[in-house]
């Protein structure tokens, strides 16, 4: 049986946590479907259509475009977008204890709607638990060097932003 996971998330911008997350993700999933959501409590910096253009950027980057991974815009609840793609889970990264409570809660909800779709969590790696969209955006916009945690291309349209 085909396994179809999607890999929900703002990505504002994708950060090399989030990469990291999607390689180990195509160990456990057939098809990998980056679903690029907004989180409504959440004002993001890039449109959807940067945040999939830098997706895709890196994907070719890291020579991962032929694997199977399909890129979508989430518009309204991931759990009918789930639905739609025949996904059998979601795939989240957990980086500290911190997450836990946010994710339990979404998980929870999530289950409420759509029993039938798990949750699976991906521990993150050491050197990318710490990373999050919002600081690399933070330390990039005070001049800080966020090359090691965001690819070249997203460092480019993070200057034209903050220009
Ligand atoms: N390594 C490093 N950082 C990571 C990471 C990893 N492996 N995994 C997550 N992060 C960071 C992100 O950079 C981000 O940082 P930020 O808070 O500073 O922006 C944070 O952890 C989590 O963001 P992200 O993974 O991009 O997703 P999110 O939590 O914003 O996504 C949605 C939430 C989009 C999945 C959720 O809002 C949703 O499902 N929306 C659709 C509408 C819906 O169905 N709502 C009801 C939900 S019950």
């Amino acid at each position: 049986m085909n396994k179809i996971g999607i890999y929900p998330g703002t990505f504002d911008p994708m950060t090399n946590g989030h990469l990291n997350i999607i390689i180990r993700s195509l160990k456990i999933v057939d098809k990998l479907i980056i679903g690029v959501a907004d989180n409504l409590n959440k004002t993001p910096l890039l449109s959807i259509e940067e945040r999939i253009d830098i997706i895709i950027k890196d994907l070719n980057a890291n020579k991962l475009t032929e694997k199977n991974i399909e890129i979508y815009s989430v518009k309204g609840l991931l759990m009918e977008f789930a639905k739609e793609h025949n996904a059998n889970c979601i795939i989240r990264g957990l980086r500290a204890v911190s997450d836990f409570e946010y994710e339990f809660q979404m998980t929870g909800m999530n289950y409420q709607l759509k029993p039938e779709v798990e949750t699976v969590f991906l521990m993150s790696s050491d050197n990318n638990s710490f990373i999050s969209s919002n600081l690399v955006k933070e330390v990039h916009k005070l001049g800080g060097d966020v090359s090691k945690f965001v690819s070249d291309n997203t460092i480019k349209v993070l200057n034209k932003k903050n220009k």
